[in-house]
């Protein structure tokens, strides 16, 4: 295995660094998550938008589908949520392993994790917001740089972010007997910007734009051929009613959004703490996931036009334990002319 083991807590440890990242609104499932934990990595439940009862299913489906120890299920849930509690609260009393936290930043859900005896990583993409989850107790700190897919905490490149939050988390001491884990998210597509990262100073990977062209995510095949087809259409940064930026791949919807002319929803289901109601965010997703590309909303990370096709999980893993290890070995061989 070329890549290092990650520590989760002091119980938990995964075989492979690397977590699939949360895909809201029902992009990353459980048959995506299982069949990543079964490699060995973390796969995500995007819970955000979902009702209890369809959490609770896809928690049970996912630990159903989970063949072996190697790996572990998480679920990501979107601070700006308006269930952001009873998501946490019902991931917790279902056993799921992990809470990673996104889309905003929570104080309170380190002492509801710990309570409840879930590891808590929240994703960050500041150096300030890092120290602070680790005072407050985080079992891991995601770090999100501007090529990440969705919505966006900064513009800074993830080469830019890592060093700043090293240091950053080094200067609060450690709460446990080892140091928690520094996950790198956005833009990073191969075994060599894993292991590069990794000698950067981080102890694990998040990819999420991959993992829509695996065979396991269920999104509609219109969503994964806009994705095989970026070559011909652009993307952009758009104002979320979130209240962030978030790059989307640009639909008529899209250009509806940026010139003003898109319809204000005529229902609201509150799903947001807070929405600008510039338009409905929760069905623009769901409509994407479905393929509806007119009236869609496509997230999707700066580093798309990397992947050229449809993978199974398994392939995805494989490969990018190839290009790690013929990387390490190019390396090393250079080194010794
Ligand atoms: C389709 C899509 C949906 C996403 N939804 C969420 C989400 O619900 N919550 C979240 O924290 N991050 C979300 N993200 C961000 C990813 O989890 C991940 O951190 C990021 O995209 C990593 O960069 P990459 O796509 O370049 O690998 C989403 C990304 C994509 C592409």
């Amino acid at each position: 295995m070329i890549f290092p083991k990650l520590q989760i807590s002091e119980n938990l440890e995964v075989l492979v660094p690397i977590i699939q990242g949360g895909m809201a609104i029902r992009v990353s499932r459980a048959p995506l998550a299982a069949a990543v934990a079964n490699m060995g990595g973390i796969g995500v439940i995007a819970a955000s938008g979902l009702r209890e009862k369809e959490l609770r299913e896809q928690i049970r489906l996912a630990r159903k589908l989970q063949l072996n120890k190697k790996g572990a299920i998480a679920v990501n849930i979107m601070f700006a949520a308006s269930e952001f509690n009873m998501l946490v609260n019902v991931s917790i009393e279902e056993g799921i392993d992990l809470i990673i936290t996104g889309a905003g930043f929570s104080r309170d859900i380190f002492a509801m994790g710990k309570e409840g005896n879930v590891p808590i990583f929240p994703i960050v993409s500041s150096a300030k917001l890092a120290k602070i989850s680790k005072k407050l107790g985080a079992s891991g700190i995601i770090v999100e740089s501007g090529e990440a897919g969705g919505h966006l905490g900064t513009d800074l490149s993830i080469n830019e972010l890592i060093p700043d939050i090293k240091d950053a988390l080094n200067s609060v001491p450690d709460q446990k007997d080892y140091e928690i884990p520094l996950i790198a998210a956005g833009g990073i597509t191969s075994g060599m910007d894993i292991i590069n990262i990794l000698r950067k100073g981080a102890n694990g990977v998040q990819m999420a734009t991959r993992f829509v062209l695996s065979k396991e995510c269920d999104v509609s095949d219109v969503f994964k051929k806009v994705y095989l087809n970026i070559a011909n259409l652009d993307m952009t940064l758009i104002n979320s009613p979130v209240g962030m930026k978030a790059r989307s791949i640009i639909t008529p919807l899209v250009e509806r959004i940026m010139n003003g002319t898109q319809e204000k929803p005529d229902k609201c289901i509150k799903c947001l703490k807070n929405c600008s109601q510039s338009f409905c965010i929760i069905k623009a997703l769901d409509l994407a996931r479905r393929g509806d590309f007119e009236n869609g909303l496509f997230f999707v990370g700066e580093n798309i036009a990397k992947y050229k096709e449809i993978l199974s999980v398994k392939e995805i893993f494989e490969k990018f334990q190839t290009e790690a290890a013929k990387y390490v070995e190019e390396c090393g061989k250079f080194l010794k002319v």
